[in-house]
């Protein structure tokens, strides 16, 4: 599989395209699914493209995350808001409006330069232990770290949870929200497994790891983000005795877990089997609506549609192209099927007859957005979490 946001320009077409290994593998003992590959992290996030502020969905999380870390733990002025993986500055921005100190930190040195323009200052670097030092001694420690979709993509996550440790002061809180392994597998997200996401958390994992850096959990709370979230707060546990509070919260939010088998080789070998299905439901009923002559496009040249495109060896012959918000995106060609990239105008242009959604995280928002295409006829084919058309 190529790098899942190796977006190519015309000029490179004819040049060899690098492949990756893609393998997931569960740990028996933690439950803690992980690739089995790990590519060089700077090929992937020194310059990123993907932009949460493209998504309303995602900026509107945002901005009740903002409003319930301000209203929960009594910041102020003074108080420092550190976001890891901070992107174009989409969270910090939020709380401009109740005025703390933020900062953000990101590898990616195109989008850090954007979200200066907005106002967050921004430190370019990878989040461990060593930057966490360097951090702290020109900022100080913060009141609040956030880390949101980022956490997957760590590959050392001790040193990350010691770097985490030292920013954070002793009372500060810690929040992290990434996808939920058990929807991943219930929801049959098999695209969002690629090269960027190197561990797929559940909670019993995730316990595990926090524990042995000395966190417990304040709350946790689904969200519907990237097919299904959980957001969990979790502060510095004080002395050796655990807050009995915490483990309430964990018993009820694992229970999931438990429900659905998630760490049962079957269950596992049932969702494989599902994406083979789907592989072969999505690419009949594509081949037979283009024996029929219909035009059909994508919607959303995100990483996971550039992965179930290759999978299912889904190419331009098939979707004439995808339109996509992305400003950088726009006027490039997927990778490995290499089809263009146009700005979302082109669909009221064009007026194809099927619109197969490949960010079906955003199905929701994107077919009220496209309203107009439906009333006039058009068809959204939505892949996952099973195929339908609407
Ligand atoms: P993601 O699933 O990785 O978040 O990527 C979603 C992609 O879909 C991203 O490239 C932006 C694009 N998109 C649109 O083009 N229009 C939209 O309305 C939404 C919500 C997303």
């Amino acid at each position: 599989m190529p790098i899942p946001n190796g977006f190519l320009g015309e000029k490179d077409l004819n040049k060899t395209e690098e492949k990756y290994e893609l393998s997931c593998l569960i740990c028996e003992s933690c439950g803690l699914a992980q690739l089995s590959n790990i590519v060089n992290p700077d090929l992937m996030f020194k310059n990123y493209v993907y932009i949460p502020s493209m998504s309303r969905v995602m900026m509107e999380n945002f901005n009740n995350l903002s409003y319930q870390i301000y209203n929960n733990f009594n910041l102020n002025q003074d108080s420092l808001v550190v976001d890891i993986g901070s992107n174009d500055g989409s969270l910090l921005s939020f709380f401009k409006n109740y005025r703390t100190r933020v900062l953000g930190i990101d590898p990616a040195e195109n989008l850090a330069k954007i979200a200066e323009l907005k106002g967050i200052p921004t430190e370019i670097k990878f989040f461990d232990l060593k930057n966490a030092k360097l951090i702290r001694n020109k900022h100080g420690q913060a009141d609040v770290i956030t880390a949101t979709n980022v956490v997957a993509h760590i590959d050392n996550l001790h040193d990350f949870f010691k770097g985490i440790s030292c920013l954070l002061k002793d009372d500060g809180v810690l929040i992290t929200e990434f996808p939920y392994f058990v929807e991943l597998v219930r929801g049959n997200e098999f695209d969002t497994i690629y090269h960027e996401h190197l561990s797929y958390f559940s909670l019993k994992p995730w316990l595990k790891l926090i524990k042995s850096h000395g966190f417990e959990v304040l709350r946790t709370q689904k969200s519907p983000i990237h097919g299904g979230s959980i957001r969990i707060i979790q502060k510095k546990q004080k002395e050796k005795s655990e807050n009995p509070n915490s483990k309430n919260i964990v018993n009820h939010m694992a229970f999931p877990e438990e429900e659905h088998n998630i760490y049962n080789r079957d269950t596992l070998s049932d969702f494989a089997r599902k994406v083979g299905s789907l592989k072969i439901e999505l690419t009949t009923l594509l081949k037979n609506l283009k024996r029929k002559r219909k035009k059909i496009v994508g919607y959303g040249a995100a990483a996971k549609g550039n992965v179930l495109t290759n999978y299912f060896n889904i190419g331009p012959e098939i979707l004439d192209y995808i339109v996509d918000s992305t400003p950088y995106k726009q006027g490039l060609f997927t990778p490995g099927k290499h089809i263009p990239i146009y700005a979302e105008n082109r669909l009221t242009i064009d007026r194809p007859d099927y619109v197969l959604i490949l960010a079906w995280n955003f199905a929701e928002e994107i077919i009220k957005k496209e309203m107009t295409f439906r009333k006039l006829g058009g068809k959204f084919i939505i892949p996952i979490p099973k195929l339908k058309v609407v």
